[in-house]
């Protein structure tokens, strides 16, 4: 999709707005699945949670995806969007198990990640089959905040603690069908991630009945030209031979999962928001937009560094600029960029805004959150309506019978 076309969006849905490209979604599902077109049984489950408007998941099933989720909540919304429960896996994080054995009741495959939840369930209902996640302590990821297989992270049953594991598995005579691994995200080192790897293959060694072996996440999606990204095509290669290997040796065919998130849907979108104010202070030039981090958390949240546009002048001088949010603290989307000349008025867009950003969007300062539209053979569809003020008073009790209005005067 062209600049224009963005702006048209704008014009036609107002801003701020984000946009998806389905075309860019549907080439990198396709992607993926050829560089890892030598594994017998491959399965993508594209993570809810990077963008799970329905229509985005409607989109996923139909390339035929699966899907990762992480909550009751994303459950319920891909068994709406159409996905079978046998194409739905959950992998929660401390969550209760009552949330568990819902999640359960609906079909999906489940999927824990502590000895604790695992002796309950497994004590409980034997027959269901498992999964399990463990963490093989292999630092990855690129933000603290996001690297989540090393020693000290919350995530996974740590692979020292697999004769407990077995244990459990023994005494409860549970059935454990698939074993997991996410180590975190943006995997730039594809030998790191090949030797998390061969951990997983040995603990897989520990179980007879397994269907699956999922390893997770992590592809780092560029964010500019130039920019480094996981080489997928390299670790297709690479990874399917191992797994192939591997998989003699099991003695059976079993299936190659992965859960992207960013890498699906990262590049396929755009934030459009219009400038409100150019103002020149004595060093700095801020262009500050009609938005914040309450639409854009991640430059705030994981210092990532968007790529903005002024698709409204984009034949105009290059100048410096930065662009800030409304939000009264601190509230940067960039520093110091080279944009194209910015005049009040004009739509900045921010690359890179499928995953991870309306799905983070909140009502922070009681601003609505924006609207949502795909683009999809050449026309926009409008996929979600922006907030109104009855959104954000929905679920509020105005206790206002409580109080008496004030009648104290203000000396003056
Ligand atoms: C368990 C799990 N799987 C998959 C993902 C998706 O990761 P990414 O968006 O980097 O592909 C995440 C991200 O946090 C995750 O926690």
């Amino acid at each position: 999709m062209s600049p224009q076309d963005l702006l048209n969006i704008t014009k036609e849905f107002g801003a701020p707005v984000y946009v998806y490209d389905a075309e860019k979604i549907s080439s990198q599902y396709e992607r993926l699945t050829k560089a890892f077109e030598g594994v017998g049984n491959l399965r993508l489950n594209y993570a809810a949670k990077a963008l799970s408007n329905i229509s985005i998941l409607r989109l996923m099933n139909s390339l035929g995806s699966g899907l990762d989720t992480v909550s009751i909540q994303e459950v319920k919304l891909g068994l709406m969007a159409g996905f079978k429960p046998e194409s739905i896996i959950y992998t929660p994080n401390g969550v209760s198990l009552e949330e568990i054995e819902e999640a359960s009741a609906l079909g999906v495959q489940i999927n824990i990640d502590n000895l604790s939840i695992l002796e309950q369930f497994g004590s409980k209902h034997p027959d269901v089959p498992v999964c399990i996640r463990i963490n093989p302590h292999v630092m990855a990821g690129g933000n603290s905040n996001i690297s989540v297989g090393h020693i000290d992270s919350k995530f996974g049953i740590s692979i020292h603690q697999i004769p407990h594991l077995l244990r459990i598995v023994d005494l409860t005579q549970m059935n454990i069908n698939g074993i997991h691994m996410h180590t975190g995200s943006d995997i730039l080192d594809i030998d790191v991630f090949l030797y998390a790897s061969e951990i997983l293959f040995e603990t897989a060694k520990n179980f007879k009945h397994l269907d699956f072996i999922d390893f997770g996440s992590g592809f780092k999606v560029p964010y500019k030209t130039g920019d480094i990204e996981t080489n997928v095509e390299e670790l297709g290669k690479k990874l399917t031979a191992k797994f192939n290997k591997f998989c003699k040796e099991y003695g059976k065919d079993l299936t190659l999962a992965f859960e992207p998130g960013k890498f699906l849907v990262s590049e396929a979108g755009y934030f459009l928001a219009k400038v409100n104010v150019v103002k020149q202070t004595t060093s700095t030039v801020f262009a500050s937009i009609d938005s914040g981090f309450n639409h854009l958390i991640r430059p705030m949240l994981y210092g990532s560094s968007h790529e903005i546009v002024n698709i409204s002048n984009p034949d105009g001088r290059e100048r410096y600029y930065s662009v800030v949010g409304y939000i009264c603290e601190t509230d940067t989307f960039g520093s110091n960029r080279r944009i194209n000349e910015i005049s009040e008025g004009d739509v900045l867009c921010f690359n890179n805004a499928g995953a991870y950003c309306f799905t983070m969007a909140s009502n922070y300062n009681s601003r609505f959150r924006p609207a949502e539209v795909l683009w999809f053979n050449g026309k926009a569809h409008l996929i979600r309506h922006q907030e109104t003020f009855d959104d954000i008073l929905r679920n509020q009790v105005d206790v206002k019978d409580l109080f008496e209005p004030s009648r104290k005067v203000m000396a003056d």
